[in-house]
């Protein structure tokens, strides 16, 4: 099985891209299935139906999200009813919404299993985030065990801001999911890898927005609140567009990754 993973969608810039550039990356990579964190898909804060409906018609097939979560209040629509919406699974019991998922991979390239199941898990980090959820790394361990009852091939989005946390992440569920690839920081790195037990790797995949900004937003609001202190609005930026991920092989027997590769696109 092979998937791409987009990191965070930034604004309507990043929707764009994605949307401009999917068609293409599915049809040179020969995808099966497409991964998108979304949380900053609504004005570069948040996601409502309407951001996530267009990524959904853009040819993704499951959305997470992270620390931006509840920015819009649209979103508890979302979490109510869309399957293919994930949040952190590390809330704290009762909030709503699911943290991982089961999905059908339609388009299977691959002719070993049809049809093609995909878990995908959605966990948050603790160190320089907020708000402090239960512990990542026990509650990913446990939801790991109850999803590979169903199918080996299981993706993790990372969303956390230490290179440590997310590296150690990595490094503890070596061997028990196909890949873990971090979100949030919105820099893509370049350790791209494939763990000594079978994970593929990546600290951060980048974000799908405006590159031309700090983090995806205009630079001098950024700037301004460094060097007063006071909060500023945050306008989503415009310039070079870049949709921002990795696509990942998956053997789909052991569910060990064959293949990583850093995807950075321009539109
Ligand atoms: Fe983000
Ligand atoms: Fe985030």
């Amino acid at each position: 099985m092979k998937l791409l993973f987009i990191g965070d969608i930034v604004g309507q810039p990043g929707r764009n891209a994605v949307k401009t550039l999917l068609p293409k990356l599915r049809e040179q990579h020969a995808l099966d299935v497409v991964i998108a964190n979304g949380e900053n898909s609504a004005g570069g804060s948040g996601i409502t139906p309407k951001t996530a409906g267009e990524i959904f018609a853009a040819g993704v097939d499951v959305i997470t999200s992270g620390d931006h979560l509840w920015d819009q209040k649209e979103v508890m629509e979302l979490l109510a009813s869309e399957k293919r919406f994930l949040r952190p699974l590390n809330y704290p019991a009762g909030t709503p919404g699911q943290g991982s998922g089961v999905f059908e991979v339609q388009s299977l390239m691959s002719k070993v299993q049809s049809p093609g199941l995909i878990a995908v898990l959605n966990v948050q980090g603790r160190t320089f985030m907020q708000p402090p959820l239960d512990n990542p790394f026990t509650l990913a361990l446990e939801e790991v065990k109850r999803l590979r009852e169903r199918t080996k091939i299981i993706f993790v989005d990372f969303h956390a801001e230490a290179t440590s946390e997310k590296i150690a992440f990595g490094r503890f569920l070596d061997g028990q999911v196909s890949a873990v690839v971090g979100t949030h920081t919105h820099v893509q790195t370049a350790d791209e890898q494939i763990l000594p037990h079978g994970t593929a790797y990546l600290t951060d995949a980048g974000f799908t927005g405006p590159h031309d900004g700090c983090l995806g937003r205009e630079i001098e609001p950024v700037i301004k609140k460094f060097l007063t202190g006071m909060p500023q609005r945050f306008e989503v930026a415009k310039n070079r567009v870049q949709l921002h991920g990795a696509v990942i092989e998956i053997d789909d027997a052991s569910g060990k990754a064959i293949k990583i590769q850093r995807v950075e696109e321009a539109i």
